[in-house]
């Protein structure tokens, strides 16, 4: 069993009550791969915790961690309010890796050179390296790695041995081993860098000595063990939509608390096919949970009716579904005792984006129908806290849910409505959809491409076009096919689906659902467009 606590629980914990636990914890520079960092730290089984840079030396020092990672960043270390280095934290007795940025402010403070060049290194570039030392031990003499940066390191500070030099770095990367500090100016975390990890490794197990004890499934028992503590004689309550992280929450809890949780499931007539069912099978057949299934779809509908404008769809439909919600938790409060907690399946991707894990819970209630607002009056259980999305897939599985629901593509808490777009989304409007969608899934999933894609959906816009169909004119509805690749939904490129994969599809829809007269491709990316159309 694993000792490892979450971000949200460390931060609650008071001074001095120090959770022993292995960790490296990540500083964030401002970099665009800080959280890989955490992320590829976690790979080589160790827990990593990414902080803001001005967390404060207390903070990193309660957590005892066995090293420290200084992250890239956008700003030069000359740089007027660029980031600056707490010179407390080199004295911590942890080994320090700097990266990048990191490296350069180490540089800085230590007494190195490092200065902005004429030409910055961006994208690939080559490696050579002089002397591994114990950092790049194992790598070869020639490599590729990935740069992007302006500033540039021309001297180690005194006392540091320069390992390697690439194209435009004089010194890219540097050890102390007697101090433990290290410097590389590549990127090891992003995949562009083909001994990223071996560098890594390298720092966690040889300098830092981690032990590759951590695994998201090692949160299993850690995380029952605090449920049990927190919820004690109490009883709980979740919302399942059918999303891979309040499933994975409530299966952890009920793991925990078994009856005392109930999950309540809010029907609002907008999920694709089967999908309710799916999730009510999983749950209170296969897994025995107390679920109540609100079959709401005729109340949303009507709250719909004559509504075409997206953000009042969106708005009328989280209103409603917060009052249903409301309405059951009270009817279950009423029959089997009071309920004092609600179960989030909230991940650390979250908690980043709310303060990087210092902070106080935030609940990211924004863009999620299944977001319920804290003034619900319940004490939150959040065990999915120190978890990125893939590590939530991996405790799904382990925890024996259904591929199905382990490897969902993200859906919109609004569902369909929201893919109806410029109109109103009508109970024949919705069914049209739904079959389209239904056939996509369906052609996606045989050609072997479902997990390849961050989503793929059909929209529905308020039109109808022409066409000709056994000698009779038509004039039916179109479909949009969209499927994006993503690593975050911040960004996304369209999918190259191949073309005899579209024409398939194409070609079952026109001929299987009656009113759809044309099928057309999205192939905007995002940005400029959004993912969803609406
Ligand atoms: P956009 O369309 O902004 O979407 O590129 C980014 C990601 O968020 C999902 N999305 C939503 N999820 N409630 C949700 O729970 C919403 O109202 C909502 N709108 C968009 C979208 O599917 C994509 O994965």
């Amino acid at each position: 069993m694993s000792d490892v606590c979450s971000a949200h629980e460390r931060a609650r914990t008071p001074a001095g009550e120090v959770p022993q636990v292995e960790e490296v914890v990540v500083l964030d520079f401002g970099g665009q791969y800080s959280q890989l960092i955490a992320r590829r730290v976690r790979e080589c089984g160790v827990f990593s915790e990414l902080l803001p840079h001005h967390v404060g030396v207390e903070e990193v020092r309660r957590r005892r961690p066995k090293g420290v990672i200084l992250s890239g960043g956008p700003a030069s270390v000359y740089a007027d309010g660029a980031p600056p280095l707490a010179r407390e934290l080199l004295e911590l007795d942890v080994p320090v890796l700097g990266i990048c940025y990191g490296m350069q402010l180490l540089t800085r403070e230590l007494g190195g050179r490092v200065e902005g060049a004429e030409v910055g290194e961006f994208g690939r570039s080559q490696l050579t390296v002089r002397e591994p030392g114990r950092l790049l031990a194992g790598t070869p003499a020639e490599q590729t790695c990935w740069m992007s940066h302006r500033d540039t390191v021309f001297a180690a500070p005194p006392g540091f041995t320069e390992l390697a030099a690439s194209t435009a770095s004089p010194v890219a990367a540097f050890e102390s081993s007697e101090r433990a500090m290290y410097g590389i100016q590549f990127h090891p975390e992003v995949v562009h860098t083909p001994y990223g990890q071996q560098v890594l490794t390298n720092f966690l197990q040889d300098v830092c000595g981690c032990e590759r004890s951590w695994s998201p499934a090692s949160v299993i028992d850690e995380q029952i063990e605090r449920i049990r503590a927190q919820v004690g004689e109490g009883r709980a309550i979740c919302g399942l939509s059918g999303g891979v992280d309040s499933s994975v929450a409530a299966l952890l809890v009920h793991r925990a608390i078994g009856e005392k949780l109930t999950c309540v499931f809010v029907d609002h007539g907008f999920m694709r096919r089967d999908e309710g069912a799916q999730v009510i099978s999983a749950f209170r057949d296969h897994f025995h949970v107390p679920l109540a299934a609100v079959d709401a779809s005729e109340r949303f509908l009507a709250r719909l009716e004559g509504v075409t404008e997206p953000e009042e769809k969106r708005k009328r439909i989280g209103a409603e579904f917060i009052r249903v919600f409301e309405e059951e938790a009270s009817r279950l409060g009423r029959s089997g005792g009071e309920i004092g907690f609600l179960v989030q399946g909230t991940l650390y991707s979250d908690v980043i984006e709310s303060g990087g894990g210092t902070g106080a819970a935030t609940i990211k209630s924004h863009h999620n129908v299944g977001g319920l607002p804290e003034d619900l009056q319940f004490e939150l259980v959040e065990p999915l806290r120190s978890l990125f999305k893939d590590e939530v897939r991996a405790v799904g599985a382990e925890l024996g849910l259904p591929e199905r629901l382990v490897w969902r593509q993200p859906f919109p808490g609004p569902g369909l409505a929201i893919r109806i777009v410029g109109g109103e989304a009508t109970r024949e409007r919705l069914e049209t959809l739904r079959e389209a969608d239904a056939i996509l899934q369906d052609e996606i999933r045989q050609a072997g491409l479902y997990r390849e894609l961050w989503q793929s959906f059909c929209v529905l816009p308020d039109i109808r076009t022409v066409g000709v169909q056994g000698d009779a004119r038509t004039y039916g509805n179109v479909i949009v096919i969209r499927a994006v690749t993503s690593d975050d939904a911040m960004t996304a490129d369209w999918a190259r689906l191949p073309y005899d994969l579209l024409e398939q599809i194409a070609s079952r829809m026109i001929n299987e659902i009656r009113p759809v007269g044309r099928v057309v491709l999205d192939i905007t990316s995002k940005p400029p467009g959004t993912i969803e159309w609406e």
